[in-house]
């Protein structure tokens, strides 16, 4: 079957099917459409023809990294423009920088390394604590607003030692505002036809204006570092700024470590505190599931107020919450693969080489045939670790795939335990306005308008 006739909505001349993305949920409406149209199913777009992919067997034929590789599609290519430049996520394989910064980085990450982080994550955790703790009876929070405030504040001290103090500010920090303003630009570009882009001339003024304020702030870190004669501080910064990748035997220009910073804080923070929030607002709504991660917090932390590295290791069940959170609600929900060659997918589909294949992860995630008849619910037993080595192969992706997978995993992970954790521990939680679930996408996605009210477990915080 040629590309062509992949089942999909029919579209218009010109507009192809840009009416049938809705543009107030597009990752709801791509699983609407991938029900009604199957697991592969096609979108023309002005940009091009794109191919979403959900099947499970599907999604492991792309998953190949001999076959196919990320491709920097239409969205992906407005971030690299407007913010996050040749940094690790929005770069090519072939680009001979991501090679470089790759090798340089992929210590940071791993499982060892995770330790180094655990003081800085602490002390911004419990800044979120404290403001918890010191609310009034009839105060509600902004569960998202503040889930991400402590994940930019967190991965601005784990990856420059640089404090944003997000909690102590009533309106954004510049560069926060700079950075939230071109995340939304570069969405509303991708979503414009490239005529009504011309006509945005303000827009882009402003984005260029708001591109320059983010790197002068960048700029200023690496040269205060450089200027303080204390350039190694255990953090990503220091790596970038004195690592020599072994292959090439090169370093990082600075004008690549600005774009890494870039995406460091835009890829670091948004997946997060989607996460946390979610994870929250699942366990609010089977309060069964919370009473059972809150005995094993009890019973692993007991009253410590700072949990350790082995102490995190023992919360498995409260990991197994996150896992089934992101299995429902991937954050980061889509990633985007070619083919080298011209193909053929799942025996069927003649594909050029350069398709994009898009790989919609919550659907994906809600295979009947791999989890079962109850795959659309929450249990956290879904990703309990027998059944997650037993898994097809591929068929759990909220990390992406292969080389090109998320180098923060360990980190994210590491970070949402430890806060889940201290939640739980600390505070009862209120669903005093039966919240009823809006899924807010942006880059990424989270739920959107979730407030919560927030009590102190008596003797406990
Ligand atoms: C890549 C998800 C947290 C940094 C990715 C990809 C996914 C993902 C799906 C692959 C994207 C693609 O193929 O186009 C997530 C989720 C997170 C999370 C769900 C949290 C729950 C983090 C954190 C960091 C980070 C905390 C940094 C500290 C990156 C980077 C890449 C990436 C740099 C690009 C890697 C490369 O291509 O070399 N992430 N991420 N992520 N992520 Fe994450």
């Amino acid at each position: 079957i040629e590309i062509d006739a992949v089942p999909g909505p029919r579209g218009l001349p010109y507009l192809g099917n840009l009416l049938d993305i809705d543009r107030d949920s597009p990752i709801e409406g791509f699983v609407r459409l991938a029900r009604e149209y199957g697991p592969v199913y096609r979108l023309a777009t002005p940009a091009g023809t794109r191919l979403m992919v959900s099947g499970p067997d599907l999604v492991d034929e792309i998953c190949d990294d001999e076959h196919y590789d990320k491709k920097i599609a239409a969205g992906l290519k407005t971030i690299q423009k407007s913010v996050a430049g040749h940094g690790l996520f929005s770069s090519d394989t072939e680009d001979p920088l991501w090679h470089r910064a790759h090798h340089i980085l992929m210590p940071a990450f791993a499982a060892q390394a995770m330790h180094g982080y655990l003081p800085r994550m602490l002390d911004i955790a419990g800044q979120l604590c404290d403001r918890w703790s010191r609310l009034n009876p009839d105060e509600d929070v902004d569960v998202a607003k503040d889930m991400t405030s402590l994940t930019f504040d967190t991965i601005a001290l784990c990856g420059f030692d640089y404090r944003f103090n997000s909690f102590y500010r009533d309106t954004p920090h510049p560069f926060v505002a700079a950075m939230v303003r071109s995340l939304l630009a570069a969405q509303a570009r991708a979503r414009r036809l490239p005529i009504q882009n011309r006509l945005h001339r303000r827009a882009e003024r402003q984005a260029d204006e708001d591109q320059a304020l983010m790197r002068d702030v960048v700029q200023k870190l690496i040269d205060e570092r450089r200027a303080s004669g204390e350039i190694e501080r255990g953090d990503l910064l220091g790596l970038m700024l004195t690592g020599v990748d072994r292959q090439s035997g090169e370093g990082l220009p600075d004008d690549n470590i600005i774009a890494q910073c870039l995406t460091f804080l835009i890829a670091g923070h948004e997946t997060t505190s989607g996460l946390l929030t979610f994870a929250l607002y699942f366990l609010v709504k089977h309060p069964e599931y919370g009473a059972r991660a809150r005995a094993e917090v009890d019973e692993v932390l007991g009253d410590d107020a700072w949990p350790s590295h082995e102490q995190l290791h023992r919360l498995t069940y409260v990991r197994q919450v996150l896992e089934e959170t992101l299995r429902l609600w991937p954050t980061a929900p889509l990633f985007t693969r070619a083919p080298f060659a011209d193909t053929v997918l799942g025996g069927r589909y003649a594909i050029p080489a350069g398709t994009p294949l898009t790989v919609l992860i919550p659907m994906l995630h809600r295979s009947v045939a791999v989890w079962g008849p109850d795959a659309e619910e929450f249990d956290p037993d879904h990703v309990a670790a027998e059944r997650l080595a037993a898994l097809p192969p591929n068929a759990y992706k909220p990390f992406g795939t292969g080389q090109r997978a998320c180098i923060g995993r360990q980190f994210a992970l590491q970070e949402a335990i430890l806060v889940l954790g201290m939640l739980l521990q600390r505070f009862e939680f209120v669903d005093h306005l039966d919240y009823e679930l809006k899924v807010r996408t942006t880059l990424t996605v989270k739920p959107d308008g979730f407030r919560l009210r927030v009590l102190p477990r008596p003797g406990r915080s």
